[in-house]
């Protein structure tokens, strides 16, 4: 039985041997002729995830090409506190001969440049005139360049195109002009008034004439106010009402020297506005019922801040955007910007400075 077992044993080794050198026999050239074909192929037959971790490769080695051919030579390293740019609050002026002065805010950078210094051009004094300081005067009817350099960079310096017109014409439309070649084109100061996109803005940066007075709301304004408190009565039984709307630049003289004598300028400066520099000027603010934190969260507060842009009006100075606005919550400042822009604005949850792009800080 025994020796039986061993040869089948012995048989079923020798059928495995034979069939493992078949085996081999066999994938042997079909092995070489792989390995062939592939060192033949193109670049382009290679399938997708290898074409993939080709280029990574490539792109890696045409990396390393591009840093090796560096030039040897560094660009100029300019000592520290060097000017290297200069960005104004506007670059374009519409005027008219006998418009009031205008000095767009200069901003040199780094912040921590040395020396800040300025030279001031005209590059022809017989259309407009430009004083130490920066405050441009019209002279007479014609276009201009006011050129401002960094005193201690003379390659850094920034341009406003200025435009007079004599008394008879018509300045441009905020709404139709169109700027180009200048940065913020977007930016216009007309008739020392500036727009943003069409937009009147004043705020810290962007002052009005002190000779500006639409004499009470504009009748815009006055019209979506009494929709939207008609409103606020209808739909939720609330009462709304104008406690201060258009304040003349004189009137905001002795507003803010009441509140910077009684609170000092620096806390002053977080709730009320510099004559010049408050929007209650342009006639399109209202301040709704009770100036005063204890309006925050009423009834009234919460509607007016869901509702007021199906009217027009935006919160001007919303909570946490001091550092935009340049002014502490005021639940019940609004500002009137048009139905479209101010359904924009509210669903943005920015504020004006923010969607504007512009800042909000004292010359
Ligand atoms: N309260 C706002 C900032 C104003 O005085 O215009
Ligand atoms: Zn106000």
């Amino acid at each position: 039985m025994a020796t039986k077992k061993s040869k089948s044993r012995k048989s079923r080794r020798k059928v495995l041997f034979i069939l493992s050198l078949i085996a081999v026999i066999l994938c042997l050239p079909a092995s070489l002729l792989l390995i062939f074909t592939r060192l033949q192929q193109k670049p382009e037959e290679i399938s997708p995830m290898e074409n993939i971790i080709e280029e990574t490769l490539s792109t890696e080695r045409k990396t390393e090409v591009i840093s090796e051919t560096e030039p040897e030579t560094q660009p100029e390293t300019l000592p520290p506190g060097t000017v290297t740019g200069i960005s104004l609050s506007f670059y374009h002026a519409f005027l008219h001969v006998d418009d009031v002065s205008v000095m767009p805010v200069v901003r040199m950078s780094p912040d921590d440049a040395i020396d800040i210094s300025e030279i001031w051009e005209s590059s022809d004094e017989t259309v407009a005139t430009v004083d130490k300081s920066g405050m441009i005067t019209p002279v007479g009817a014609g276009e201009c360049q006011i050129r401002v350099t960094s005193a201690s960079n003379p390659d850094i310096f920034a341009d406003v195109n200025v435009k007079i017109y004599s008394d008879d014409e018509d300045l441009p439309d905020p709404d139709t002009i169109s700027c180009s070649g200048s940065p913020r084109d977007d930016i216009q100061v007309i008739g020392g008034i500036t727009y943003v996109q069409g937009i009147m803005l004043v705020n810290k940066t962007y002052p009005l004439p002190a000779s500006y007075n639409p004499h009470g709301m504009t009748s815009e304004t006055e019209e979506a106010f009494s929709q939207l408190c008609q409103a606020a009565s209808e739909e939720a039984n609330l009462s709304l009402f104008s406690h201060s709307d258009f304040r003349s630049y004189q009137t905001q003289v002795y507003l803010y020297s009441d509140y910077s004598s009684q609170y000092g300028s620096e806390a002053a400066d977080r709730f009320s506005a510099r004559a010049g520099y408050s929007e209650h000027q342009t006639g399109m603010v209202i301040d709704v019922n009770w100036p005063g934190d204890a309006f925050n969260d009423t009834p009234e507060a919460i509607w007016l801040e869901q509702n007021c842009a199906r009217f027009g009006f935006i919160i001007r100075f919303p909570r946490e955007k001091e550092a935009y606005t340049g002014y502490k919550y005021e639940s019940w400042h609004i500002r009137y910007v048009g139905k479209e822009l101010a359904e924009k604005i509210m669903q943005s949850g920015l504020c004006l400075e923010e969607y504007l792009n512009v800042m909000s800080e004292y010359p």
